[in-house]
């Protein structure tokens, strides 16, 4: 069968970052922050990083960072305990990059002590550019590794810039929860060939190498009420958002709609709290440790 002419999110930043910023209006994404900083940041990485010498600087490398938020509050823990900061991020939307300076600019002097190398490219943009040139302490890719073109290869790519017992932080969404069992379902739905990434798909090359990584669930849930009305702004972005794709009610044909919101709807993926639809939202951070050889 032909597929239909359903388009990318990825394709268009501008709607993406607002169907993004939708979903986070909606899903409380930062009141995450904390766990991540104290519970997985605090207890399970700074303690296993290596021991630097007061005068010599952690090398620190963050992926599709965005507009810092998460990447932020990361920084400040870690100057506790490394007073010299290189932070080097890649991230491929200038307006992101914009937004991540004028934050680092309001927080002048907690982010005392770190040097910013801002780089505005793709994962693969940079591997091309600087291979394994530089190797860091600690790497992290929050929710960006959806967008990079080749998983497993990447994970690899970035194994590869650890120092010895640097560590790779990667948050994604969990395939335990109830908004991946919707994506792992919507290709056959929609009888297109798309690809959507949750924590399995992070797992599996190191588990296949029997590379150490060890894997943090966090239970998270979101309203998404709101993407079944059909006459808002938000129920359209936030809808965009659910299944990636750009217009998804107009370019959709009315069947293919219609199954993929009913599915959406179902128990399979969302329970009703009242008039709400909740769906689960939960998140892993999976952390992967790089071997001395
Ligand atoms: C869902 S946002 C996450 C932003 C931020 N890490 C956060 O958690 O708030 C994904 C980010 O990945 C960036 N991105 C998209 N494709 C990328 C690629 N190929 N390599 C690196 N970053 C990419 C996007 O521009 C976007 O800022």
């Amino acid at each position: 069968m032909a597929e239909s002419k359903l388009l990318h999110l990825f394709d268009d930043q501008k709607h993406y970052l607002k169907s993004f910023q939708t979903f986070n209006s909606y899903s409380a994404k930062y009141a995450m922050q904390e766990t991540w900083t104290n519970t997985v940041l605090l207890d399970n990485i700074v303690p296993h990083l290596p021991n630097l010498d007061r005068d010599k600087q952690l090398r620190v490398f963050g992926i599709g960072s965005g507009s810092g938020e998460v990447d932020y509050p990361f920084l400040t823990a870690l100057l506790k305990k490394y007073p010299i900061i290189t932070n080097r991020v890649v991230e491929p939307a200038e307006d992101q990059i914009i937004k991540y300076k004028a934050l680092v600019q309001s927080k002048g002097h907690e982010l005392q002590g770190v040097k910013f190398d801002w780089r505005q490219q793709t994962l693969e943009q940079y591997r091309d550019t600087d291979g394994v040139g530089t190797k860091f302490h600690f790497i992290s890719t929050i929710h960006s590794m959806y967008h990079v073109e080749d998983v497993d290869s990447s994970l690899m790519y970035l194994y590869d810039l650890l120092e010895p017992g640097g560590k790779l932080l990667v948050i994604i969404l969990s395939d335990q929860s109830g908004f991946s069992n919707f994506l792992n379902r919507l290709p056959g739905l929609l009888k297109q060939s798309l690809r959507y990434i949750s924590s399995a798909h992070i797992r599996r090359p190191f588990e296949a190498r029997d590379i150490p990584c060890v894997q943090i669930h966090r239970n998270s849930e979101v309203d998404i009420t709101e993407c079944f009305n059909e006459t808002s702004e938000d129920g359209e972005l936030f809808r965009d958002f659910l299944v990636q794709l750009k217009g998804f009610r107009k370019t959709a044909t009315p069947s293919q709609y219609k199954e993929a919101m009913e599915y959406l709807a179902s128990s399979e993926c969302t329970k009703k709290d009242g008039r709400k639809i909740v769906m689960n939202n939960d998140r892993d951070a999976v952390i992967v440790t790089k071997m001395s050889t």
